[in-house]
C-alpha cells in the first residue's frame, strides 16, 4: 500500500516555462499570472526558465541565451520578486538531470508513451523525434520533486504530466521503501486564463507553434498589433453577444474572447455578459483591445527594460540558482541514500 498521506514537509509551489519564441497571453493568463498572484499570497515558491526541455526538439543555440533572458525578464515584467520568489535556469542546477535519470528508471514506458503532448510533437515517427522527448514529461517531475514541490501551476495543457508527477512519486516512495518522501504534486489549473484558444479557431489553444501570428497576443506586441490582431480574431455568424454564459454554447471563439476579457478584468463570464449581452462586436472588440492593451503594455514595457540590462538578469538569475540549489541538494543526498549508492551514507 502506497503511503502517500505521510509527506510532513512544507508545503511549496514550483513551475516552469520553455525557452522556446515569444510569451503569448495564454502563457501569461495560464501561467505568468498565477505565479504573482501565488507570490503576493505568501506561498515559498520556485520559478525555472526550462531551457532542458527546450533542447528536446530543434533549436537555436545562438539564440537560446537570449530567449532564456527573456523568458526571466517576462518573470520579472509581471510581477515575480527574485526576493520573494527564486527565479533560476534548470541547467544552472544539476538536480534537474540527476533525478531525472533516476526517474527515467522508475517511471514505466508504457506510461510516457501514452502522454498526448509527446503524441502531437511527432511521437509516431520514431527516427525523427529525440528519447528527450519521450522522457520530456519525466523530466519535469524532477524538476518539481528535486524540490520537494507540492502544487505547480500550469494551464490545462499541462494536467497529463502532472499526473505523471504523481505517478512517479508514488512509484519511488513505494519501490524504495520510502512512504511520503515525495508528496504527489497537485496541479492548480482553476481558474480564468487556463486554457486561452487561438484568436483564430476557437478549438486550438493559443500556442507558440502556431504558424499564424494572427492567432495569439504575444507579450511584446504593441498596443497597435494588438489591436489589431482582436479586431481580426475570429467570431462566428450567430449574432450578438449572448445575454448569459448558456448562450455561448457552441460558440467557442466568443466564448474565448469573454474568458479573455474575464480573465483580465478580473470579472466572471456571466458578470461580462451582463455588461455585453445584446451588443455587436464592433462594441465588444475595442472594449477588449483597451482591457487588453492597458493589461500588457507596462508588462512589455518592462521586459524590453530588463532586457536592455542582460547583465542584471545575469546575476538575479545567478542568486536564484544558488537559492535553488541550497534546496535540492540536501533532498538530492536524502535520494542517493535511500536508493543505495556508494558513498551516499
Ligand atoms: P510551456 O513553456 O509550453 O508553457 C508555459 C506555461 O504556459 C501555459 N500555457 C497556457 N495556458 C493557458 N492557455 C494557453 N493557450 C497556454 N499555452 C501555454 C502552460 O500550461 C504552462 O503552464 N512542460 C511545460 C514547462 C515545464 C514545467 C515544469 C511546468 C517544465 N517543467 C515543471 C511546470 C512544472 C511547458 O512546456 O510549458
Amino acid at each position: 500500500m502506497i503511503d502517500t498521506t505521510s509527506y510532513r514537509g512544507p508545503d511549496r509551489v514550483f513551475s516552469g516555462i520553455q525557452p522556446t519564441g515569444n510569451l503569448h497571453l495564454g502563457n501569461y493568463l495560464g501561467a505568468l499570472k498565477k505565479f504573482v498572484d501565488l507570490q503576493e499570497a505568501g506561498w515559498d515558491a520556485l520559478y525555472c526558465v526550462v531551457d532542458l526541455h527546450a533542447i528536446t526538439q530543434p533549436y537555436d543555440m545562438q539564440a537560446l541565451p537570449d530567449q532564456t533572458r527573456q523568458i526571466a525578464a517576462a518573470m520579472l515584467a509581471s510581477g515575480l520578486s527574485p526576493e520573494k520568489s527564486t527565479i533560476f535556469v534548470q541547467s544552472s542546477v544539476p538536480a534537474h538531470v540527476e533525478l531525472a535519470w533516476i526517474f527515467n528508471c522508475v517511471a514505466r514506458m508504457g506510461w510516457v508513451e501514452k502522454m498526448t503532448q509527446f503524441k502531437d510533437k511527432g511521437g509516431d515517427n520514431s527516427e525523427r523525434v529525440s528519447l528527450g522527448l519521450l522522457a520530456y514529461p519525466v523530466l519535469q517531475a524532477a524538476d518539481i520533486l528535486a524540490y520537494k514541490a507540492t502544487h505547480v501551476p500550469v494551464g490545462e495543457d499541462q494536467k497529463q504530466h502532472l499526473e505523471l508527477s504523481r505517478n512517479i512519486a508514488a512509484r519511488f516512495n513505494q519501490q524504495f521503501d520510502a512512504p511520503g518522501f515525495f508528496p504527489e504534486p497537485e496541479a492548480l489549473i482553476k481558474g480564468p486564463g487556463a486554457r486561452v484558444m487561438s484568436l483564430k479557431d476557437g478549438l486550438k489553444k493559443m500556442s507558440k507553434s502556431d504558424p499564424s501570428d494572427l492567432s495569439r497576443i504575444n507579450l511584446i506586441d504593441d498596443a497597435d498589433t494588438i489591436a489589431r490582431k482582436i479586431k481580426k480574431a475570429k467570431t462566428d455568424l450567430l449574432g450578438d453577444m449572448p445575454a448569459d454564459v448558456a448562450g455561448l454554447e457552441g460558440r467557442p471563439e466568443v466564448e474565448n474572447l469573454v474568458g479573455i476579457y474575464g480573465a483580465l478584468s478580473g470579472q466572471s463570464v456571466a458578470a461580462v455578459l451582463d455588461e455585453f449581452g445584446g451588443q455587436g462586436f464592433g462594441a465588444f472588440k475595442p472594449a477588449l483591445a483597451d482591457i487588453a492593451v492597458a493589461h500588457l503594455a507596462p508588462i512589455t514595457a518592462d521586459m524590453r527594460h530588463y532586457m536592455a540590462d542582460p547583465a542584471e538578469i545575469d546575476r538575479t538569475l545567478a542568486a536564484g540558482a544558488e537559492k535553488a540549489h541550497a534546496v535540492s541538494d540536501p533532498i538530492l543526498r536524502e535520494v542517493r541514500s535511500i536508493m543505495g549508492f556508494w558513498g551516499a551514507g
